[in-house]
């Protein structure tokens, strides 16, 4: 106890601080999310989401070509009248992500591409899933779906498939259909732990996925519920996943510092749009220095138990960090 004990000492330096740091954050972190629209030669910025753009396949190249980060999450946004009640655009295997994923892979081989499995972007209705006669998501008829979907992505040559329709059984689904087309090495990062969040707000935006009635409260996380997180996760761990999530990341890194006591697997933690459109909004009136508070973000959901962030700062982390190692 102080005054024999004065946690000051190894705070006196840089030097001493540098060698007393539990964690680090690097590009190795970090996984950029990117969303792909039809047609070629567009590029539409998302205006709640400043820094970030939809973009068609032909540019993906160019896109990928300075990519620091080891992978990136693609969603595919298809034009409003691609939409249906079933989302029946989204098992296209030559359809927009598809498209995205060989582009990108003819591009850069070298890194992993990871794609959104879910329906919401695809159905007229905007839920995750077909809909039953009484307008409820309808589980296990969404399944079969889900698992043509992720086998197309797994076909055009995504490392990975990231189901994100919080249905039960999605896992198991999709891991079967894989193994049953002969892609046994497809991994499977789940959105394990995914909550019920209004944080999603900017990227409803940017994907026009917004539920055309109701919410997603019957199927996604109830946002007090840190058990059942944990044991939805579990629970896709058992169904294969190589990969586990929790989304949101800052509001939930209990969440996520518990999954970790419970798992082995890697995680990944999403921080959202509404994390990210937050931070630059405060960043624009000059109430947080942007730089700075991103980073401590990143690396804070880092320390509490994320083996990879994915984020839409990315790219803008990779040159902020190359630029403190260089200075
Ligand atoms: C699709 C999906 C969503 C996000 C990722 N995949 C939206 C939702 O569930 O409503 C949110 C990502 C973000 O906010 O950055 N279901």
């Amino acid at each position: 106890m102080y005054p024999d004990v004065r946690m000051r000492r190894l705070r006196r330096s840089d030097a001493l601080r540098r060698l007393a740091r539990e964690v680090t954050l690097t590009a190795d972190d970090l996984i950029q999310p990117l969303f792909v629209v039809p047609g070629s030669g567009r590029e539409e910025p998302v205006e709640m989401m400043p820094g970030v753009a939809r973009m068609s396949p032909d540019l993906l190249a160019a896109w990928a070509e300075d990519l620091s980060v080891p992978a990136v999450l693609v969603f595919g946004v298809p034009d409003a009248q691609a939409r249906d009640e079933t989302g029946s655009a989204a098992l296209d295997g030559e359809g927009l992500v598809a498209q995205a994923v060989r582009a990108l892979k003819a591009a850069r081989p070298d890194v992993a591409v990871i794609t959104d499995v879910c329906l919401c972007g695809y159905t007229s209705h905007g839920h995750c899933g077909v809909l039953t006669d009484e307008g409820e998501v309808d589980n296990d008829r969404t399944l079969d779906l889900l698992a043509g979907m992720a086998r197309a992505h797994a076909a055009a040559g995504a490392d990975m498939v990231a189901p994100s329709a919080m249905m039960d059984g999605q896992v198991r689904a999709i891991r079967q259909a894989l193994d049953a087309a002969g892609l046994e090495d497809t991994a499977i990062m789940s959105y394990a732990a995914k909550f019920a969040s209004a944080f999603y707000g900017p990227f409803r935006e940017a994907v026009h996925s917004a539920p055309g009635f109701g919410d997603r409260r019957g199927y996604q996380l109830p946002v007090a519920n840190r058990r059942e997180g944990l044991q939805d996760a579990l629970l896709d761990e058992q169904e294969g996943a190589d990969w586990l999530m929790v989304k949101p990341a800052m509001p939930y890194l209990d969440v996520l510092w518990a999954l970790r006591a419970e798992s082995l697997l890697p995680i990944a933690a999403y921080q959202v749009s509404g994390e990210y459109a937050m931070l630059k909004a405060a960043a624009a009136r000059g109430m947080l220095d942007e730089r700075q508070t991103a980073l401590e973000a990143l690396l804070c959901i880092k320390r509490a138990g994320a083996d990879a962030v994915i984020t839409y700062y990315a790219r803008q982390a990779c040159r902020w960090l190359s630029e403190e190692r260089g200075g």
